[in-house]
């Protein structure tokens, strides 16, 4: 349609259908069923009409089924527009990619931006036109649950990966075949709640906020992201799905957003709650004024922007503006022209799950596993006894709680993979423990009859106590033990923010009874978030992080176990020494009191008890050869603003294998008009190299780089002095020094 044909289109709706393009609900309430009808429907105080005139629907996808929907959505619909189809497609459809936060490990965008293309091609030949992805919220503390769905702790590496997954997503137009809408979400600020406690206030000042919460999103935004998500928690105090400076002046304004803005699940509604909002009536105002277009899931604007604007309290326009992107964004995705886009089941058969697919989400898989510890058991030596013991030798539930679509019948497990590999007389599987204990509560989890599996329940006591001393006997008799272990893909997610971060006590019981009587112990960690690690760093001799790694994770670790992939993903978040620590991140800004490295002092800013530093840090992660990095040289050591440096480093594989190194550029500004960071990323590069041989990886500095929000929110950088570092992980700790200068005029 041309935007003419909008606008006409726009102008002959009736204020109330245009007011339900705004409305979004779950499919589910479209069912003609009485239950559906006086319940939920009563309860929003929906009729009929609504539904027949409702914009967008979230949570189902199925060809065969959306295109029948989609028929009779716009035989009903009094003007025939077609609706939006939108889901949770995190990381992969059905085909699932490891979590998130692992993407993130892997430090490659491009394998990233491969993924989120295969995600909307499953997607939209499923029918969908719209996924809630990505998630870009900076997370720092692992209490959060939510961690697991973001790219981690740093502001540039979110952003990249932020860049990546738009791209990947909308590929270069939303019109073309197989691509969908991405949403980035939750803006802004989420990831901030105090204590890790998920909907808990945000409290950031607003310095932070614009220079590292921010930063993520701006990026999305920049790469053309269709729509953006509020999110549920505040923002200066106020709650982000009725904030007017959060919603209008920073993100249309300044950062010139021109799509949809969709709430989170309820979340207008919710600033009743907050306190903030007297009514839905006030909430649905506040909201509409504070510039969200779409209503996710409650009846907030259906119910009463008409009386609203009836009375006089709120201006038609707002509505008529709102309505125009959507129907902007159904146009984009040519919906108007063709209203099932790619809805095929035909090409659903056999693009989803596809080999090509299944490939991809393999190498993803292996690129995302971080090597934590490493003396001297991996890659494992195939000739010898292997007892493989823990509740994940088995398990199909790999995939991650946001893994909505997914099908544990999909997933092919550790033993499968490994049964194909490894010689059967002299390899045991054993699963010894549940993933859970009766001290995991996960209430609310099995509601609409879902069942949580992995628990201490689906056995008898005497049945786990002879699992128990089979595996231990196993343990005794092998030469080296295997352990997959980890949390319960149902302990991260949402509203999963946990106090303790140590892998559940009834696997730690094993782990130790397997570890006294064999010494030889490789765990394998499936974990949503940054874990409590110190005990079993201290008794295991090889550490594999493989995260929730999705549909081939047991491939993918397999060929990591063996050699034949060579672990080389780093930490998108640092792993705390403990839960004290939290939130912990290597970009915290400098004190007053720094610690200085080998001098014990009192008055410093540290912990009595516990050192400083995590145990494992942001950027850190081992390979089965070992890099050695030089110094850092520098083209020159000032430079003006027109002006950059090149630094250089040269990386050698000095080890007996081929290996892929992620080279990390950090940069410190010495003296700022706020207190800065003690270091930023800015770059890193991935470089395989061959044993022996060498390659020199350099990084140009520009001005661009230097800038931050300084002391009046401006954008901008400040001549002085800075360091760049260039390393393997955040704590390399020797760097070279460069001035940006001051610029004198001379007349
Ligand atoms: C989550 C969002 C998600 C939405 C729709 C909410 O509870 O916070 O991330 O996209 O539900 O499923």
């Amino acid at each position: 349609m041309t935007q003419k044909q909008l606008e006409e289109l726009l102008s002959s709706m009736s204020l109330q259908e245009k007011i339900d393009q705004m409305l979004q609900l779950g499919s589910y309430m479209f069912s003609d069923s009485e239950a559906i009808v006086t319940g939920p429907m009563a309860e929003m105080g929906l009729s009929k009409e609504n539904l027949d005139q409702c914009g967008s629907i979230l949570g189902s996808m199925g060809a065969q089924m959306l295109i029948d929907f989609q028929k009779g959505v716009m035989e009903r619909q009094p003007h025939h527009i077609p609706m939006l189809f939108m889901m949770d497609i995190i990381h992969g459809a059905k085909t699932i990619f490891p979590m998130p936060l692992a993407l993130s490990a892997s430090f490659d965008p491009e394998m990233v931006k491969e993924g989120a293309q295969i995600a909307a091609k499953e997607a939209s030949v499923a029918g969908l036109h719209c996924v809630f992805s990505p998630m870009v919220d900076v997370s720092r503390d692992a209490r959060w649950g939510r961690c697991m769905e973001s790219p981690g702790e740093d502001p540039y590496l979110n952003g990249v990966m932020a860049k990546a997954h738009v791209e990947g997503f909308q590929g270069k137009s939303l019109s073309e075949p197989y691509s969908v809408a991405a949403c980035v979400k939750h803006y802004a600020g989420y990831g901030g709640a105090e204590a890790g406690r998920d909907y808990n206030t945000v409290q950031l000042t607003e310095h932070t906020f614009r220079q590292e919460y921010l930063t993520p999103y701006r990026e999305a935004v920049k790469a053309g992201s269709a729509l953006v998500m509020s999110s549920f928690n505040t923002v200066n105090d106020i709650p982000a799905s009725t904030n007017r400076w959060l919603m209008r002046d920073i993100l249309r304004d300044e950062m010139g957003f021109e799509g949809v803005l969709i709430s989170d699940f309820a979340a207008i509604q919710e600033t009743i709650a907050h306190g903030y909002s007297e009514g839905a009536a006030d909430a649905a105002k506040k909201a509409l004024e504070a510039g969200l277009d779409i209503d996710m899931m409650t009846s907030c604007y259906s119910g009463n922007l008409a009386k609203l604007v009836e009375a006089g309290e709120v201006e038609e326009a707002l509505i008529d503006e709102s309505v125009m992107r959507i129907l902007k964004l159904k146009n984009a995705l040519g919906l108007f022209e063709n209203p099932f886009k790619d809805a095929d089941p035909e090409k659903e058969k056999d693009i989803i799950l596809c080999q090509e697919h299944r490939e991809a989400a393999r190498e993803a898989a292996e690129e995302t596993a971080v090597l934590l510890k490493n003396d001297g058991l991996l890659p494992l030596d195939l000739s010898k006894k292997i007892a493989f013991i823990g509740p994940y030798v088995n398990c199909a539930e790999t995939q991650s709680s946001w893994a909505v679509a997914a099908e544990p019948k999909d997933t092919i497990t550790l033993q499968m993979a490994a049964e194909k590999i490894f010689d059967p007389e002299r390899t045991t599987y054993l699963e010894g423990c549940p993933r859970i204990g009766a001290d995991v509560k996960l209430v609310g989890f099995e509601m609409f009859g879902n069942k949580i599996s992995g628990k201490a329940g689906d056995r008898t006591e005497e049945e786990w106590k002879a699992l128990e001393n089979e595996a231990v006997n196993a343990a005794r008799e092998a030469d080296m033990v295997v352990m997959p272990l980890g949390e319960h893909y149902l302990q991260t997610g949402e509203a999963t923010s946990r106090a303790f971060l140590d892998i559940p006590e009834v696997q730690m019981e094993l782990f130790r009874k397997v570890a006294a009587v064999n010494d030889n112990i490789v765990v394998v960690l499936y974990n949503g978030r940054p874990l409590d690690l110190r005990e079993i760093s201290r008794k295991a001799k090889s550490i594999l992080e493989v995260w929730f790694p999705g549909t081939e994770g047991g491939p993918a670790i397999v060929n990591l176990l063996t050699g034949k992939a060579n672990p080389s993903g780093k930490l998108p978040m640092s792993f705390p020494y403990c839960v004290g620590q939290c939130p912990v991140y290597y970009g915290h800004y400098a004190t007053g009191r720094p610690i200085v490295q080998g001098v014990e002092e009192r008055f410093k800013s540290k912990y009595i008890d516990i050192p400083n530093e995590p145990l494992y840090p942001f950027g850190y992660g081992l390979s089965y050869t070992t890099f050695e990095i030089s110094p850092v040289t520098l083209s020159k050591t000032e430079m003006t603003k027109e002006e950059t440096i090149t630094a250089s480093v040269i990386v050698k594989n000095t080890g007996a294998v081929a290996g892929t190194e992620v080279v990390q550029l950090y940069l410190q500004d010495c003296f700022g008009s706020t207190v800065r960071p003690v270091k930023e990323l800015k770059g890193f590069e991935r470089v395989t190299l061959q044993p022996g041989e060498e390659k020199e990886i350099s990084f140009t500095i520009t001005e661009e780089m230097l800038q931050y929000y300084t002391a009046d929110f401006v954008k901008k950088s400040e001549p002085g002095q800075f360091v760049v570092y260039i390393g393997d992980s955040s704590m390399v700790e020797e760097g070279k020094e460069f001035s940006l200068l001051r610029i004198v005029y001379k007349y």
